[in-house]
């Protein structure tokens, strides 16, 4: 532990003091050792998009403002699954550079050129701020990285969360990969996380309770024995990025509003291998389990249909 004292700065980079931040979960010996933690590296410049490819109002330094929504609802769905299959592709060369010894950066490079060889614009650049082009999130790191210096190592498990908004209209999704060789408690967390994604998609019927999603996800995860993150949801989608409604990712009974033909929203559950709390590092952004063991996400791009959900954004071989 270096000699760490209660009210330094924790090395995990928080900014909390060590008594706050992770010294229960060091003394419980569960969490990561100081050497294995994911800690900040450095954040590269931005990355220009070209003065051709349209931007979403936020790109530019602007506020998020609720964009006019497109009357004819056949033209909303060609166009979502326009964007959604690109992002489904750009997420598929970004995960084709995982490698051991390549930095988040560089996927990042990757990810960026891959939405504007499409025409389109890195929606999470500029978003609320956000300085990159998608989201990186290594081990114990659940949601929102900030693709940096850091190179990836053999062992590692690494979500990226590509969004790409293309012709007016934004697509989203994610998953988590392993780098090299993985542990089998990570290989099991991972395949069960990608379950539970599936199972709270098979759950979407129109008419049913938003609800039925959240609950197909945690009874999976509970049987597993992991935690379900509360704080993060998943969110409707089209000409913003983010809206209503909220999808939650565990039960709860308040969440009656119906599921109904048309909607578009994604579902994205984080799962954790110890306790879901999270925290969050000085970037504003990065979310890590509070007990530093690792989490993981898969999330997808949906349109509710008739009988159920289409999944708009799966992968280049046709598959989730
Ligand atoms: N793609 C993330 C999601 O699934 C959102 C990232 S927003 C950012 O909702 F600003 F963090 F990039
Ligand atoms: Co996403
Ligand atoms: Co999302």
């Amino acid at each position: 532990m270096r000699g760490i004292g209660a009210n330094d700065p924790c090395w995990c980079g928080s900014g909390r003091k060590y008594k706050k931040c992770h010294r229960d979960a060091d003394a419980q010996g569960g969490g990561p050792r100081n050497a294995a933690a994911v800690r900040p590296g450095t954040v590269g410049p931005r990355r220009a998009v070209p003065a051709h490819i349209p931007r979403p109002g936020y790109a530019d330094g602007g506020k998020v403002r609720p964009a006019p929504r497109l009357a004819d609802p056949a033209e909303r769905l060609a166009r979502m699954r326009r964007a959604c299959r690109a992002a489904a592709e750009v997420l598929a060369e970004g995960a084709a550079r995982i490698q051991a010894g390549v930095t988040t950066d560089e996927i990042d490079r990757v990810v960026h050129e891959g939405y504007i060889a499409r025409g389109g614009y890195p929606s999470t650049l500029g978003y609320h701020g956000f300085p990159k082009s998608l989201c990186t999130s290594v081990n114990e790191v659940i949601l929102h990285g900030i693709p940096d210096s850091r190179p990836l190592a053999a062992g590692d498990i690494v979500n990226l969360d590509v969004t790409i908004y293309l012709d007016g209209f934004h697509g989203d999704c994610s998953a988590t990969y392993p780098v090299g060789e993985i542990d089998p408690a990570s290989a099991r967390l991972l395949r069960v996380t990608k379950e539970a994604m599936l199972l709270g998609i098979e759950a979407v019927k129109p008419g049913r309770p938003i609800s039925d999603i959240g609950r197909a996800i945690e009874a999976h995860a509970t049987a597993h024995g992991y935690g379900v993150v509360k704080a993060f949801c998943g969110h409707g989608i089209g000409e913003d990025f983010h809206l209503d409604p909220q999808v939650l990712h565990y039960f709860d009974p308040r969440a009656r509003t119906p599921i109904e033909e048309g909607m578009f929203f994604t579902v994205e559950p984080m799962l954790t291998a110890g306790s879901p709390e999270h925290l969050t590092w000085p970037d504003g952004w990065t979310a890590v389990t509070a007990d530093g063991k690792r989490a993981a996400q898969f999330e997808h791009t949906l349109h509710v249909g008739r009988d159920g959900a289409e999944i708009l954004t799966l992968g280049p071989d046709g598959r989730p």
